[in-house]
């Protein structure tokens, strides 16, 4: 599918479908020949009410999708992204070939159209890479933004969106895989065809490599099943050289049985997507080649799979981490964070001097803060308050938690430097926030959870049930914002 931005009259357009916004207690020009429907009540421009009109007299379009907007004032950019991906899903799969956005008035702005692009590759988006018959078979080939005037802030805008949105769609398409197709080695390679793709250097560590690093926490981990370990590492160097080096650190368990303590099977399946935080980061690092922040940017990303294989970890069991503390496995089901403090550890040794991560760690994030917003902790209030400016522009909800040491203190141990889970299941995860702190130390450092929301398990109007590539978008306008 072909995304354009184009200034054009809408009425004018030769398209099949164009979409025009209404919001509450508005009249659209466009549609004065049905003062009827507006009188009768059947458009009052209410959110997400689709009207479908087809010969509407003085517009060229074969159909107009009336979409509604409403109340104006609540008309942000957000809105407008999922706006423009509902009307997608609304009318794909209707025989359209070609579509047309038309934003204009107070939504041409740039905010407005870099939502628009990132709604619209969002909502074109479907998780049916393993059917024999595709809802893209029958596709729309093109989606065009209409505005009044386009100004090279817009154009500029269009682009990020569109790049954010893409982007969005290889971490779904990654993430979407199951985990008999999707294996650490498998992912490695997709994530090696579009570093290099884009002209970023790739380096995957495999086993040998890190059992000579010792990086015994992510490997411990891996031994309990047949499918070998890696570290995905993916940099980027801007033009003119940065002072600071942001490290991008992305869980990617391919599949999280449990291990040894192994999770009830009701509900399993869903553990394939225990590499989205992974998936995220690899798909940022596309835009990022793209976009060309001024700011070194690596992304790391430790894939194992979590399995109770007769050489699996033992509850009980002692490794020792790439820096040099130990660990006790109390349970083998806590891996993720046992996989990232071995990639926290390589990304300091690498020299990035600022860090952020994404992991689905804790079903108690999702206690907290159920699906709608992802839970951000850090050692460092001003660094956080700058990637929660970024989560704004994202439009990805974020929510600050807490981390002091009254959550690390539960991890004291008698047997080892550390325990990987705390004594108590309550706040969990806080404590497994305060796991991952004990590695990073001072590195200014934001931790993302977001076990909640990297995926959903029922459609939305402007998304496919499945993976939603958070936090990527956040992640980029971090880089780009710095
Ligand atoms: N990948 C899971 C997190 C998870 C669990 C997400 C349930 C969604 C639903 C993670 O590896 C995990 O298993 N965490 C455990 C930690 C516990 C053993 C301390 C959890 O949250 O139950
Ligand atoms: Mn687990
Ligand atoms: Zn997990």
């Amino acid at each position: 599918m072909e995304l354009k931005l184009v200034s054009a009259n809408p009425a004018l357009l030769e398209t099949d479908a164009v979409v025009l916004i209404e919001t509450e207690g508005g009249r659209r020009p466009e549609l004065a020949a049905y003062g009827h429907l507006y009188e009768s009540g059947e458009i009052s421009g209410k959110l997400l009410e689709f009207t479908l009109l087809h010969s509407v007299p003085g517009i060229s379009a074969h159909r107009v999708l009336l979409v509604g907007g409403g109340k104006a004032e609540k008309l942000d950019p957000a809105a407008v992204q999922r706006l423009a991906g509902a009307a997608v899903r609304h009318i794909k799969g209707k025989g359209v070939r070609s579509i047309a956005i038309s934003l204009d008035g107070s939504l041409g702005g740039a905010a407005f159209v870099e939502a628009a692009a990132r709604g619209i590759l969002g909502g074109i988006w479907e998780p049916d890479v393993h059917k024999t018959t595709r809802a893209s078979d029958k596709a729309v080939e093109s989606i065009s933004i209409v505005v009044p005037d386009v100004t090279a802030e817009i154009s500029s805008a269009f682009e990020k969106g569109k790049v954010i949105g893409e982007a969005i769609n290889v971490s779904r398409d990654i993430a979407v895989e199951p985990p008999n197709l999707l294996t650490p080695l498998v992912l490695a390679d997709r994530a090696r065809a579009i570093a290099e793709a884009e002209g970023l250097s790739v380096e995957i560590l495999d086993r040998d490599r890190m059992t000579q690093l010792g990086m015994g926490a992510l490997l411990g981990v891996a031994q309990g099943s047949d499918q070998p370990p890696v570290m995905i590492v993916i940099r980027y160097t801007p033009e003119v050289p940065s002072q600071d080096h942001l490290g991008l650190v992305g869980k990617a368990v391919t599949f999280d049985t449990g291990g040894i303590s192994i999770k009830p099977s009701e509900g399993m399946e869903k553990m394939k997507y225990d590499m989205c935080g992974g998936a995220a980061v690899i798909g940022a690092m596309q835009a990022i080649a793209r976009l060309q922040p001024p700011v070194a940017v690596t992304a790391f990303v430790p894939s194992v799979e979590n399995m109770p294989g007769s050489n699996a970890q033992r509850p009980s069991d002692i490794v020792k981490s790439y820096s040099g503390k130990t660990i006790e496995v109390l349970n083998t089901d806590a891996e993720g964070r046992l996989i990232l403090v071995d990639a926290i550890e390589y990304a300091k040794q690498l020299g990035c001097t600022h860090l952020v991560d994404a992991a689905t760690l804790t079903g108690a994030i999702v206690v907290a803060l159920g699906f709608v917003s992802s839970g951000v902790f850090t050692n460092n209030d001003g660094f956080q308050s700058k990637f929660l400016a970024a989560s704004k522009v994202s439009n990805e909800k974020m929510w600050p938690m807490p981390l002091d040491d009254d959550y690390s203190e539960q991890l004291k141990c008698v047997y080892a430097d550390i325990q990987n889970i705390a004594g108590s299941r309550w706040g969990g995860a806080c404590t497994a926030a305060a796991f991952l702190k004990e590695f990073v130390g001072d590195t200014p450092w934001v931790h993302v959870d977001c076990a909640g929301t990297a995926w959903i398990d029922d459609a939305k109007p402007h998304l496919a049930k499945g993976p939603v590539g958070i936090p990527l978008a956040t992640f980029v306008n971090l880089a780009l914002n710095w």
